[in-house]
């Protein structure tokens, strides 16, 4: 494994600049209210980023306040606020940035023949001279600046290495060249950062940084290339997140800077552990889930289903694991039981959660999982427990939904509300009517009266799925219970069914995992060794 490697050596250091909060949050449907930022700020500030860019100070007084209580509360990082090349901006960012313990300001100013015509109507003398006038001014506001030149990458190159000689002679330390529109390729990024780090007068103590867009997906291969070629700052966001298909997603540069150290010799300083919670809570706060085959952080990343698969990590996790789970602070088991999985992954989960299966007894659970695979699609440890304590019966005491009519209320006074039915087979149907902030979440109010159970929901994810005929809705839901996630899955034709059954099912599992009778009182749970004798 290519991991693990120590960064003691003397390595060129790269810099991580964050702007999740900025260029991430601008991006539709993405916005955070300020006491967000401030709480997913602290989850930079654990991951270690060197830079967090806050906000852009004079865009909002939402923006002003987030970024104002981003430099009072968060201590570590540099904090930074975006402006543009204006006194007004200026000013707002500086005074929102008054509380920092360092603080920056990262001046924008488009450069590109498209961006002074049409956008700014600036000659290039017009340019120059407001980068000079905006550069001097935030030297005296602030602790340190950046200056980009927007659009560097159309840019003309003799022009483009005047604007960042003027920024840098102004008192720009941080030189970034953004490819603003997400064009480049790795081989022309690395030849432009290697022609302005050697034509850039004046530059030779800046900091020369890239901040790479997704737009062609190669916004971390780009970033990588401008480090390759002697840059020393990447910018990007948690997720990958930023205006149209988003910057270059920091987790992934992190790993690969850190896995793949051998091909780039530069070291980093960031706690790579704490990469899993930065970019779960970003997702929980934007409401934006991070698709199951991202990079690093998506949660196939380092989970096995196929059998082939699952034996090889079992005997050694280094025949499908370039990195360790740990390592990006994941935790818990990686193979995924689906229909997919040998009687050897069958085995390892079972011994785990304590239960040995009897060779003798394997062939008809192992025949089970698979119809129960078919059925269920991934299955939870839950359901592997009901299966291997099947003859206890605990898997036949399930709640099943039988009806479910809502009110949904738009406008007025009107309540949502949710009448429900579920049938036991010891409790019979039990009704429960319900409100709650939506005709959905009073669904689920209902089902937490009638089970006794009391959980919070943390994904809910519903799909349309079918092309052709008939389309069906499948509800994917995890459950917080009793500090434990238990997975709910429901295929219905409508979505509202499909959301209830996937929270009944989720409850179901929590019901069987903590052993719980059907008025959500605990009771005995066979032991390990009672489910061999029963076999
Ligand atoms: O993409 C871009 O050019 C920007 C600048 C403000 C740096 O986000
Ligand atoms: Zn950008």
């Amino acid at each position: 494994m290519a991991n693990n490697q120590s960064n003691e050596s003397a390595s060129r250091k790269i810099a991580f600049f964050d702007t999740t909060l900025r260029d991430g949050e601008q991006a539709p449907g993405f916005s955070m209210s300020a006491e967000e930022k401030l709480i997913m700020a602290g989850a930079l500030c654990d991951l270690g980023v060197d830079v967090i860019e806050a906000g852009f100070a004079a865009a909002s007084v939402g923006d002003a306040e987030a970024v104002k209580r981003i430099a009072t509360e968060i201590s570590g990082p540099t904090i930074c606020s975006l402006s543009r090349a204006g006194d007004g901006d200026l000013h707002k960012a500086s005074e929102a940035l008054k509380p920092a313990k360092r603080s920056r300001i990262h001046i924008f100013l488009g450069t590109s023949p498209i961006h002074r015509k049409a956008k700014l109507n600036m000659t290039k003398a017009q340019v120059l001279a407001a980068t000079e006038r905006s550069v001097s001014l935030a030297k005296t506001l602030c602790d340190e600046v950046e200056f980009s030149a927007e659009d560097a990458i159309r840019t003309e190159r003799d022009f483009l290495v005047e604007a960042l000689e003027c920024a840098a002679r102004a008192g720009a330390t941080v030189l970034n060249v953004p490819d603003t529109v997400g064009y480049a390729t790795p081989d022309e990024i690395y030849d432009l950062f290697r022609f302005l780090i050697k034509n850039v007068g004046g530059a030779e103590n800046a900091i020369f940084s890239a901040h790479c867009h997704n737009d062609l997906g190669m916004a971390v291969a780009n970033s990588l290339a401008a480090v390759r070629a002697g840059a020393s700052q990447i910018e990007g966001a948690i997720n990958g997140i930023g205006e149209r298909a988003g910057n270059c997603a920091l987790e992934e540069a992190m790993m690969v800077l850190t896995t793949r150290r051998d091909a780039f010799d530069l070291s980093i300083d960031v706690d790579t552990t704490k990469i899993m919670a930065a970019s779960r809570m970003l997702a929980k706060i934007t409401g934006n889930p991070v698709p199951r085959n991202k990079a690093i952080v998506g949660r196939n990343a380092f989970a096995h289903e196929a059998g082939i698969h699952q034996h090889g990590v079992l005997n050694d996790r280094r025949t499908y694991e370039i990195m360790l789970p740990e390592d990006v602070g994941l935790t818990g088991n990686a193979l995924i039981l689906g229909k997919h999985s040998g009687k050897h992954a069958l085995a390892a989960r079972a011994k785990e959660l304590g239960f040995e299966i009897e060779e003798s007894r394997m062939g008809a659970v192992f025949t089970s999982f698979k119809a129960m695979a078919d059925e269920f699609g991934e299955i939870a440890d839950a359901q592997l427990i009901e299966l291997i304590c099947g003859v206890t019966g605990t898997s036949s005491e399930v709640w099943r939904l039988t009806r479910v009519e809502m009110r949904a209320a738009y406008g007025g006074n009107a309540e949502p509300f949710a009448r429900v039915e579920l049938e036991h087979p010891v409790r019979g149907t039990v009704t429960d009517i319900a409100t709650g902030e939506g005709p959905i979440h009073a669904a689920f109010n209902a089902v937490q009266h009638i089970t006794g159970l009391k959980a919070t929901v943390e994904e809910l994810e519903i799909n349309h799925v079918g092309a052709t005929g008939r389309t069906d809705c499948i509800a994917d839901i995890v459950l917080k219970i009793e500090g434990e996630r238990y997975v709910g899955r429901s295929r219905t034709r409508d979505v509202i069914p499909a959301g209830v059954e996937a929270y009944v099912d989720s409850i179901n599992r929590a019901i069987a995992a903590l052993n719980l009778d059907a008025f959500g009182n605990e009771k005995s749970l066979p032991s390990p060794a009672n489910s061999k004798d029963a076999a």
